[in-house]
This record gives structure tokens, C-alpha cells and sequence, in this order.
């Protein structure tokens, strides 16, 4: 394991203190979070069963013996765990680097708490250095891209040869000083076309677990 891995498996066994008493969690989707799924088996967790934010997450959880539920079907989700692309001060967060935004989004805001997990490479004073996804119809993709250059800035870039879980398609928006994020959240999902950005700041994390070579930092 690489000293990264590491990192993201120490706040992968982490995070596992957070869905003790669950029934019913969110498992988001990532590297970090293929571990903290290897930590299900590894702790013996039993629960009733997770909603999942991905298909690749959806098929790793049935490989472990989890149950996959139906979010239609919950009443309520205990616990989300997910990663994150990046992680500001005030816990808003930059997602959909793995293109899974939109359904990581809804089980983020459908959630009683929501535990993110990163190793301390994701931690920035402000976002916009990882390029900002936006998860669109595929009609609009040009349209939204000239939009964001036009009233925000930054270069969209379209992630070829990518379609999501959704089918949809994903413009990254590079270099960004997301100042305001909750204006800009708010903003981009008004404009015609767009499914979901990946900024998580309306509704931030809850808890974050940051890892780091010798201690895990609850924040
Ligand atoms: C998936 O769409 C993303 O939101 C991931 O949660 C994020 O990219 C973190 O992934 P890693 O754990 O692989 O860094």
C-alpha cells in the first residue's frame, strides 16, 4: 500500500465508529471509500443494508454480501460516508472527480449525517484548484459550458468518452476561485440543462475525518 492508501484506509477504519448503531447507511463512491466498504468485511459490520451512489460502489457492496437498497424504499439513511476531491474550512466540498455527483448528492441531502473521509492531501483554504464537475444533459453541454465561462470564468473542459450512472455527460470547470460557493452552487443548478455541480456547500459535510501520516484530526 502506498502511504496515500494508507491515509485513506486509516480514515476508512475511522469512519467506522459513525454507523455503529445504523441499520441503514449511504456508501459514496472513490478509492477512499472502496476501503472503508474493505472495512465492512474486515469488522464483521452487520447492517440492514446501504444505498449506494454508484453502480461501481453498487457492485462492490453486493460482492461484500451487503445489501443493496432502493432509496425509494428507506425511510431514513443513519449515516452517509463518502469522499471528496476537495475540502474547505467550513466543510464544503468539491465532488464528482469519480462522475458519481448527482446520486452522491441526493444521499448526501437525504441523510441524517454525513461523514466524509479523506486522507490531508484534499484540505485547501479555498476550492477551485480540482476542476469543478457538472454533470449535464447532453444537449446542453456547450450551452452550459459558454454560460459558466461567461458569468464565472474558468475553462470547462468536456470529460470525453465519459457517460455517468445517469447518462448523462460531465464538463470539468478548470481554475476557479470559488469565493462564494454557496452563490455559485445555486447558480449553476439554475441553469437549463444542468443535472448537478459537484459543490457540495448548501448542504456541506457534517463531520470530516482527515487522515494524516500519524493521527486522525475529527473536524
Ligand atoms: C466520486 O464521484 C467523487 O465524488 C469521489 O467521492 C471523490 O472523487 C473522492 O474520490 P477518492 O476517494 O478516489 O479520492
Amino acid at each position: 500500500m502506498t502511504p496515500q492508501d494508507q491515509k485513506k484506509r486509516k480514515t476508512a477504519e475511522a469512519a467506522i465508529e459513525y454507523i455503529k448503531d445504523a441499520r441503514v447507511i449511504g456508501v459514496g463512491t472513490g478509492s477512499t471509500v472502496n476501503h472503508f466498504i474493505d472495512c465492512l468485511i474486515d469488522f464483521k459490520i452487520d447492517i440492514e443494508g446501504a444505498v449506494s451512489s454508484s453502480e461501481g460502489t453498487t457492485q462492490r457492496l453486493k460482492e461484500a454480501g451487503i445489501p443493496v437498497l432502493d432509496l425509494n424504499d428507506v425511510d431514513e439513511i443513519r449515516v452517509y460516508i463518502d469522499g471528496a476531491d476537495e475540502v474547505d474550512p467550513h466543510k464544503q466540498l468539491i465532488k464528482g472527480g469519480g462522475g458519481a455527483l448527482t446520486r452522491e448528492k441526493i444521499i448526501a441531502d437525504a441523510c441524517r449525517q454525513f461523514v466524509c473521509i479523506v486522507d490531508e492531501s484534499k484540505m485547501v483554504e479555498t476550492l477551485g484548484a480540482f476542476p469543478l464537475p457538472i454533470e449535464v444533459i447532453p444537449m446542453s453541454r456547450s450551452y452550459v459550458a459558454r454560460q459558466v465561462m461567461s458569468r464565472f470564468g474558468g475553462q470547462p473542459e468536456w470529460r470525453e468518452n465519459f457517460i455517468t450512472d445517469n447518462g448523462n455527460q460531465i464538463i470539468d470547470i478548470h481554475n476557479l476561485d470559488i469565493t462564494d460557493p454557496i452563490a455559485l452552487e445555486k447558480a449553476i443548478n439554475d441553469i437549463p440543462g444542468v443535472i448537478t455541480v459537484g459543490l457540495f456547500a448548501i448542504k456541506p459535510a457534517d463531520i470530516i475525518l482527515i487522515a494524516s501520516d500519524d493521527e486522525i484530526k475529527v473536524m
